[in-house]
């Protein structure tokens, strides 16, 4: 899962574009959390709730469409308010919250990352790998089972803009069918590997595509100092940070970073949790600008 740099570099040059693009084609600005913003692109044929209008559904593309009423179930205590460390509920809309984010696993390093968020009764969210959950089923139902939400990250961590249409939904139906056998529940968000997104990606999914406002680097520098000091210096109310817990420096950062994040009064909660218990809408670019 080794992340080029020449790749980032692309990634990221896309998801400028993106950006932009999805700004100029908002129609609706929504749902703050914290000082998070969304933006909110409506397709055509769709509402903004992500459910097709009118038509047939898509069926067999997107699992997460067809959710069973247990699957709903199971996921209300994923999506229920956020806490704090004592277990008393917080508002993100006045609380100061920042989302941890996880990318790549479930990996090696996955099992120590869960004891450390444990010791701060953090939540997390993991993007995970449908090779990998394929590999390590035992750590993403251990994930699950610690109260961490779970997003979909493909399943050959594939630059999605390079692949036909078809394969990008394989990509994305072979990854909630890998995460739905080990855990029973399909991933109401995705975030596509690199950042790398476009207008053609973005219709294989109704789900929102969740991306980033600080990141860490983590991947390219491998060192749990500068990890630690880029997150601690950037870190504001409404963060969603960028992490791989594949590699053992970042997990080795994570005590220092929850410690000090902890004592300027953050709360750690998941994706969701960030947007008041609902995943944010379509496409999310963060609460401070990432590129
Ligand atoms: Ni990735």
């Amino acid at each position: 899962m080794n992340i080029g740099a020449g790749s980032r570099r692309r990634g990221a040059a896309r998801l400028l574009a993106t950006a932009v693009l999805t700004t100029a084609a908002c129609v609706t600005g929504q749902l703050a959390a914290g000082n998070g913003t969304v933006q909110a692109a409506v397709r055509p044929g769709f509402s903004d709730g992500g459910v097709p209008v009118g038509g047939a559904s898509r069926a067999g593309t997107d699992l997460a469409e067809t959710w069973s009423k247990a699957s709903q179930a199971l996921l209300k205590p994923l999506l229920a308010a956020a806490q704090d460390a004592r277990g008393r509920p917080v508002d993100c809309r006045r609380a100061k919250c920042v989302a941890l984010t996880f990318d790549d696993g479930p990996g090696l390093y996955t099992d120590a990352l869960l004891r450390h968020l444990k010791a701060h009764r953090a939540r997390a969210t993991f993007f995970v790998v449908g090779q990998n959950v394929a590999a390590y089923p035992a750590i993403l139902r251990r994930t699950v089972a610690a109260g961490h939400e779970i997003g979909g990250h493909t399943w050959s961590h594939a630059d999605l803009t390079r692949l036909p249409a078809a394969a990008v939904r394989s990509e994305f139906a072979r990854t909630d069918q890998a995460i739905k056998a080990v855990t029973g529940l399909v991933p109401r968000i995705i975030r596509p590997p690199y950042g790398a997104l476009n207008a053609s990606v973005r219709m294989q999914t109704t789900r929102p595509m969740v991306m980033w406002s600080v990141d860490t680097l983590d991947w390219l520098h491998r060192d749990s100092a500068k990890v630690t000091k880029k997150a601690l210096k950037s870190v504001r109310p409404g963060s969603i940070v960028l992490f791989h817990d594949i590699h053992p420096t970042t997990v080795q950062a994570m005590p220092r970073i929850l410690t000090t994040l902890s004592a300027r009064g953050y709360t750690f909660v998941t994706v969701s949790q960030l947007f008041g218990g609902k995943p944010p809408r379509l496409v999310y670019s963060g609460a401070s600008s990432l590129l």
